[in-house]
């Protein structure tokens, strides 16, 4: 069922100012036992759907998260042409033609990742015209890697009127050096480079979990793609790809915020559907801090008393420190016996919740893109917003420690990234609730 964008637009806001409105109250806890389960990754499935744009036969994706972004990501590649079904968290899509080139401003505006879609649509179409992006909460977020490597790709690339335009009658092969592993471009220039003349190698490239599972995705698609998880991936053109199944890899990011959840506290928790290798950094931080960490198959164990030690974190790209659980460490870190310091190297705005952790008593300072963070006793009930996705989650942590109950304002943020948070936090006995004005 198609709809027109008036419709779109309609449907949309009238969700989005709901949604803007919801809060949660959440109620402290002083003890954690039981398992909570990880869904398919956020940042894993948006590139993949994205992807399914290269080829004219279907693809059936499962362990799709009931997430926000994912709802937009359905709209964008509707409007290019897509048929979307879905059935639980699974998903069908089939791009037997692309209708359109340009991606609606409306969605795109709400969503960086759906520049995913510049890619296949310039290789599969040799135009592809997407909205500029633009900044967001953490930072200023260029594109420069981005369009560089479609240029070395052969296309040629005009900004204006707020959109970026891609053509190219055939991209051939070229060897591309990135600045700055940046994992958006690795993925963008892997999935133009997929039907492309010759063979394009990626340096530098990122190594993230993700473009790992995108390039997994896409040689079931046919492609020819070596060396993801490296720091050089080859890439050999082929003429066409064909449909594909696949499962999305867990929510490293999900499982981390679980993780530093369960180390805040007096628990015995279970967290399961983890790839304990992509968690490395943050497990041994955790244990760093006295936490006992094990692993049980596919399953992660969390056992700890709550009384933690203090440590210095760097954020950095993947095998690194991850950015996206930043703000949830901080969360811990602000209630350790001692201080800490947390440096962010990946985004230039990534402390917008210190000054919210720090309305829950929290007693952090920041000095260049460095957190100063003096750890307490205990965290204070407040009404605190979230500034962000990640930040709304290291928000919902502090208020399970702290003494009364928090309202979380702005949950909107949270929506995009943590699938059916309330109900798996309600089965392990937390006390969340969704208030909408
Ligand atoms: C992905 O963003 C994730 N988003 C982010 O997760 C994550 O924080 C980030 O990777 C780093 O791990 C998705 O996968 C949808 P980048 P992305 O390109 O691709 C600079 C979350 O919370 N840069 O690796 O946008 C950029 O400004 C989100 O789930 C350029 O300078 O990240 C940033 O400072 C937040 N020029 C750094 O590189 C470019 O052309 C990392 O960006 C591209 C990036």
């Amino acid at each position: 069922m198609f709809y027109s964008n008036k419709q779109y637009g309609i449907i949309l806001s009238k969700k989005k100012k709901e949604a803007n409105l919801a809060k949660y109250l959440i109620e402290p806890i002083n003890k954690l036992r039981g398992e909570i389960t990880v869904s398919g990754a956020k940042n894993g499935v948006l590139p993949i759907m994205a992807a399914t744009l290269l080829s004219t036969e279907p693809c059936i994706i499962h362990d799709v998260p009931s997430l926000k972004d994912v709802s937009v990501m359905v709209e964008i590649i509707r409007v290019l042409g897509a048929k979307v079904e879905r059935k639980g968290s699974d998903m069908r899509v089939e791009v037997d033609e692309i209708k359109r080139t340009e991606a609606p401003y409306e969605y795109v505006s709400q969503m960086r990742s759906s520049f995913d879609v510049m890619g296949p649509l310039l290789t599969r179409t040799g135009v592809a015209r997407v909205p500029l992006p633009g900044g967001c909460a953490i930072g200023e977020r260029p594109i420069d890697l981005h369009i560089k490597g479609f240029k070395a790709l052969g296309a040629t690339v005009e900004i204006g009127h707020g959109f970026v335009e891609a053509r190219a009658e055939k991209l051939v092969g070229a060897s591309i050096y990135l600045d700055f592993p940046s994992v958006g471009a690795t993925k963008n220039i892997m999935m133009a480079a997929t039907m492309a003349e010759g063979v394009t190698t990626i340096e530098n490239a990122a190594k993230e979990p993700e473009v790992v599972d995108l390039a997994i995705f896409l040689n079931k698609m046919g492609a020819k793609i070596s060396g993801s998880g490296t720091d050089t991936i080859r890439i050999t053109g082929v003429e066409k790809l064909t449909g594909c199944e696949h499962t999305v890899l867990p929510d490293r990011i999900e499982a981390g915020t679980f993780l530093i959840m369960g180390a805040m506290h007096d628990s015995d928790l279970l967290v399961k559907n983890v790839v304990p290798s992509h968690l490395k950094p943050v497990i041994a931080k955790l244990i760093e801090c006295g936490v006992d960490i094990t692993e049980e198959g596919d399953d992660l164990r969390v056992v700890s008393s709550g009384k933690l030690k203090a440590v210095d974190i760097t954020t950095l790209p993947y095998p690194g420190f991850p950015t996206d659980l930043q703000a949830p460490f901080m969360a811990l870190l602000s209630k350790v016996n001692g201080n800490s310091t947390i440096m962010e190297t990946i985004f230039e705005n990534r402390f917008a919740h210190v000054s919210e952790l720090n309305r829950m008593g929290a007693k952090i300072k920041i000095e260049g893109h460095s957190a100063l963070i003096q750890g307490i006793e205990n965290l204070q009930s407040a009404d605190v917003k979230a500034t962000d996705l990640r930040a709304g989650a290291a928000l919902i942590l502090a208020a399970l420690s702290a003494e009364g109950a928090t309202t979380v304002h702005d949950i909107y943020h949270i929506d995009r990234g943590y699938n059916k948070l309330e109900e798996k936090l309600g089965n392990l006995g937390i006390h969340i609730t969704r208030i909408i004005e």
